[in-house]
Formats: structure tokens, C-alpha cells, sequence
């Protein structure tokens, strides 16, 4: 497998400030974990999200995460995990954009937008060219993700709502081998229908 180098010290190295007074960006910390499943558990229906991010977390299968902070209190928060391109010679190791969350009261003021950007370039950085997310096209598609880039992939979650960017080289086709975590995500969801 490719060897893949921690961000750059450049990125995030120091907080990075959203907008004076509003937030600041840095990578996630240890210390940090609560106030991640805090977000997730007010962001999203039910546990999954908070519960994949653990187990991603614990797994090693977290490549990258970020989260604003504002006083000291996690305000926004995006992951990428490993997610593998297989089919090819070698399996090809790509990211998944999952869970992106920001408290209510912090929405609509960019905080998103940055957590976004600033996670693409940490990616260029550490060598990873390809990110693929499930969620709204009207949304991901300002990014440049397109579910063009992701039609051809084979994938349980393939949907007009699944797209991908790349930002080098790498494969348009294969199947997209999610980490272990995500196959607990689809239990609590399938559970969350049946009740
Ligand atoms: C989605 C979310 C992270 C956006 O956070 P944010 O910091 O307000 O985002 P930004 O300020 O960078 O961008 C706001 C824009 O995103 C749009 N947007 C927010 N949620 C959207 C959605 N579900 N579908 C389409 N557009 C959406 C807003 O309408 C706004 O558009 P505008 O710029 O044209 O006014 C936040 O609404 C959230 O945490 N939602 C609950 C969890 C969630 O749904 N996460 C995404 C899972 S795919």
C-alpha cells in the first residue's frame, strides 16, 4: 500500500482562524473525542455517525479529521477515512468525507465550507488524490464533486447522490472498499427503520 505522510507541518500546524472571532481550524486531538460525539449525536438522527467516527478513530481508519473550535468548544467537524479502490494492480487508497456536521447556531457562516477546503489540502498534501462522499449533489458539487467522477465505481452506495474529486491521478472504475466501521452505520440505520 501506498505510504501516506501526515499533513504537511505547514498545514494546521498552528489554528488556523476561520473568521476573526467566529472559529478556528485545527486537526482533531485526543482530547477532543467527546466533543466530536457531542456534535454528531446533535447533528444527525440517532447514533451512527457518532458511533462510526469512534469505531473509524479506533480502527486507525481515520486519515484525516479537523474540527473548528470556538472558546474551546468544537463547533464543526469533518472526516475522511480510508476507503480502498480495488480492482486495479495494486488497490488504490482513497478517502470518504463522512460525518461533516456544524452546530446550528454556527451554520450558514462558512465554517463547513473551510472545515472542506482546508481538508482537500491537507489531502493534496499527504499525497491522497481522490475523495468520494454520499450526500446532497446541490452541496458537494460546489466543491467539485460530481457524481460523473463517481458513476463508474462499483459501490453499495452507488446513487445519483454518491460523487467524487480527484485532485490527481487516479482510477475512474473499481470497487470502493469502505472500512469495517461504515458496515455498522448501515446496522444502525436498518435498525432506525424498523423501529
Ligand atoms: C451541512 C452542514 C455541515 C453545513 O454547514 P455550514 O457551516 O452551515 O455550511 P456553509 O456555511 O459552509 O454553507 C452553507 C450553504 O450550504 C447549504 N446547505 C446546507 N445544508 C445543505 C443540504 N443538506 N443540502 C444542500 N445545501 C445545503 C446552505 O443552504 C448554504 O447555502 P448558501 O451558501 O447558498 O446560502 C450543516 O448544515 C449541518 O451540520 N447539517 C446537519 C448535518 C448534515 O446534514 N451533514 C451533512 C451530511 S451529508
Amino acid at each position: 500500500m501506498t505510504w501516506v505522510k501526515p499533513p504537511s507541518n505547514k498545514l494546521l500546524s498552528e489554528k488556523h482562524e476561520i473568521e476573526p472571532g467566529l472559529a478556528v481550524l485545527r486537526l482533531e486531538e485526543p482530547r477532543d473525542a467527546q466533543q466530536i460525539r457531542d456534535l454528531l449525536e446533535a447533528s444527525f438522527p440517532g447514533f451512527g455517525e457518532a458511533i462510526l467516527v469512534d469505531r473509524l478513530r479506533s480502527d486507525g481508519d481515520l486519515d484525516l479529521s479537523l474540527v473548528a473550535e470556538d472558546q474551546g468548544v468544537v463547533i464543526g467537524y469533518v472526516a475522511f477515512s480510508r476507503l480502498m479502490v480495488e480492482g486495479g494492480e495494486k488497490p488504490f487508497h482513497a478517502v470518504a468525507l463522512a460525518p461533516l456536521a456544524v452546530y446550528p447556531e454556527y451554520q450558514q457562516q462558512g465554517v463547513a465550507t473551510q472545515l472542506i477546503r482546508e481538508g482537500h489540502a491537507c489531502l493534496a498534501a499527504m499525497g491522497i488524490t481522490l475523495s468520494v462522499v454520499l450526500g446532497e449533489p446541490s452541496y458537494y458539487g460546489r466543491f467539485g464533486y460530481s457524481n460523473r467522477r463517481a458513476a463508474q465505481f462499483e459501490s453499495p452506495y452507488q446513487s445519483p447522490f454518491l460523487m467524487a474529486l480527484s485532485f490527481g491521478a487516479a482510477p475512474w472504475d473499481g470497487r470502493l472498499a469502505y472500512p469495517a466501521a461504515f458496515n455498522l452505520l448501515s446496522e444502525d440505520a436498518a435498525t432506525q427503520a424498523h423501529d
